[in-house]
């Protein structure tokens, strides 16, 4: 189907109706039934702990990424400028919002060509896999090449399509075009859902086809179904998806180890202490979206740049009090989990056989 011609409205009603967590949250998060195993033998110094990461060629600061959110019209080119230019002096990852639009409004590029400000940092574009299918993979490597990032997700979000009178219904082809555009592309190709999660099964699947990376993007926060339920007004049927979907933490806990060094966690992930358990479960990075959308419209650019700052610590507290001091020996044994999560985890591989 083609562009929505009040697509830019609609991205601006997402951003207001996303700044009210309560309404917009799954029900369905997890987090809480892991810990971490406390050690109050550490015999290091906090100096010492490393956050360090290493991806794309780039040297991160920590394993955290800001996940796509918006692009285009004022409102979001601000905020995507503001949050490209804070990631790059943070040396974190970031994605921008999907650029469909722009088959449909070219002029909006400039809020899309942000590489200027991103010099230290990996970029990565953002599309839908149906707008891969609908515009074909050249059209798409051409338009990749033109924004000049790192490299490109490919958004999965058949449930906030469905919600949306106008969404997308045809997802035919989707798989061949994900194979065919990861074959053609020279730069990364990153897979995403966005919300609902990503199966063990599906996970193998997509590394069949040729993806690089996977971002599980799981239940636990921002549910699509209830924001578009809201914005038509159709809470009746969203409600019913309020606890829908696949928390990144039942995949990350049941694919074999050796996938997750080509895992990103995220969906649901606020604070330091979720992204401290996302690492000691072993993805290789945590993605985080609504939680900087609050700070950054709560109270501007200082509240984004303090959240980091609170990830940073916490995520380092939590490494020294788990006698951890690499990334590497945080992702080496260091949870355990509730005796709740281990019953659920255990009817979910049950029934998600892998
Ligand atoms: C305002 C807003 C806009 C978003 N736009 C996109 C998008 O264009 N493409 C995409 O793949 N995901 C998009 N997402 C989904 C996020 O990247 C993320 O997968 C999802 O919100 C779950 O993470 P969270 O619980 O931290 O919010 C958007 C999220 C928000 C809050």
């Amino acid at each position: 189907m083609g562009i929505e011609p009040n697509i830019l409205e609609n991205k601006k009603r997402h951003i207001e109706i996303c700044l009210n967590k309560n309404d917009v949250k799954s029900s369905c998060n997890f987090l809480k039934f892991v810990k971490l195993k406390h050690n109050a033998l550490s015999d290091f110094n906090f100096s010492e702990i490393n956050i360090k990461e290493e991806i794309f060629g780039y040297n991160i600061s920590m394993p955290v990424f800001i996940s796509s959110m918006t692009g285009g019209g004022k409102e979001g080119n601000d905020f995507n400028k503001s949050l490209v230019r804070i990631a790059n002096y943070l040396k974190i990852p970031i994605g921008l919002g999907s650029f469909k639009l722009l088959f449909k409004y070219p002029e909006y590029i400039r809020d899309f060509t942000l590489k200027r400000y991103a010099h230290n940092i990996p970029l990565f574009a953002n599309i839908g896999a149906v707008q891969v299918v609908e515009f074909g993979i050249f059209k798409i490597a051409e338009m990749i090449k033109r924004l000049e990032v790192d490299a490109i997700i490919v958004h999965l979000n058949a449930g906030q399509e469905l919600m949306n009178v106008n969404g997308d219904r045809n997802f035919k082809g989707i798989k061949e075009s994900i194979a065919k555009l990861s074959g053609f592309l020279s730069i990364p190709l990153i897979v995403k859902e966005t919300g609902f999660g990503i199966s063990p099964k599906d996970v193998k699947e997509l590394f069949r086809l040729g993806v690089s990376y996977i971002d599980l993007a799981g239940s636990g926060g921002t549910n699509w179904v209830l924001v578009e339920g809201i914005r038509s007004n159709n809470l009746n049927i969203a409600s019913c998806f309020s606890d829908w979907g696949i928390p990144s933490i039942f995949t990350l806990l049941s694919i074999d180890d050796s996938l997750k060094a080509n895992i990103f966690a995220s969906g649901g992930y606020e604070t330091g202490m979720d992204i401290a358990k996302g690492i000691a479960l072993g993805a290789k990075l945590i993605g985080v979206a609504a939680a900087v959308l609050r700070a950054f419209y709560d109270s501007g650019e200082d509240a984004v740049f303090n959240l980091f700052s609170d990830y940073e610590h916490v995520l380092k507290m939590s490494m020294f009090l788990s006698g951890s001091k690499s990334l590497s020996e945080l992702r080496d044994n260091k949870y355990f989990l509730s005796s709740y999560l281990l019953a659920e985890l255990g009817v979910f591989k049950q029934f998600y056989e892998a």
